[in-house]
């Protein structure tokens, strides 16, 4: 269990996982990788097609192998797609590992991501939409974190380094 990510980053869409974790990776002097960015490269099509084609299951198994070949494979900073927690198998890979939960309040979601079709799951009422989606996946964020950041009013270079400090990586 001591190889793999040095950091793994969860959080719903728009809590600045990508963002956050390119900094991340930069202090450390570690590489940064993505898994939504290993799908489409794995896949050659965007994840909004995978969902429309072949639906969220599909991409939800897509994504447990993903993590599986990233937790195993990968010694630097990893960012997870916000839905990844869903998957069962995906948490247990994801056991005593140094995950960190993004955390960020509706009216902050809302303002980053509400208005972004690109984002598949908050097309339409995007308050409400977020409010369903933290009640569904909040306790899974926190149940495989081992540390809470708050993102809220706070910088990438601030969150980044609230995340060194939690989990004890500042030199
Ligand atoms: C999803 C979040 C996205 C991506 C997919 C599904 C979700 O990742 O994996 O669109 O279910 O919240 P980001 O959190 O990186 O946007």
């Amino acid at each position: 269990m001591s190889d793999g990510p040095l950091i793994v980053l969860v959080g719903p869409m728009g809590s600045g996982k990508s963002t956050v974790g390119a900094l991340l990776a930069e202090r450390l002097g570690a590489p940064y990788r993505d898994t939504d960015a290993d799908i489409v490269a794995a896949e050659g099509r965007e994840i909004s097609d995978i969902f429309i084609e072949d639906g969220e299951e599909h991409f939800r198994a897509l994504e447990r192998e993903a993590v599986r070949a990233a937790v195993a494979g990968h010694t630097g900073v990893l960012a997870l797609g916000g839905g990844a927690v869903l998957d069962a198998g995906t948490r247990e890979l994801l056991a005593g590992r140094p995950v960190v939960y993004l955390s960020m309040d509706v009216e902050e979601a809302v303002r980053r991501v509400g208005l972004n079709t690109a984002r598949p799951l908050l097309a339409v009422n995007p308050r409400r939409q977020w409010r369903e989606l933290m009640e569904a996946r909040r306790h899974l964020y926190t149940e495989v974190a081992r540390v809470v950041v708050a993102t809220d009013d706070k910088t990438p270079e601030e969150v980044a380094e609230a995340v060194l400090d939690a989990l004890e990586l500042q030199k």
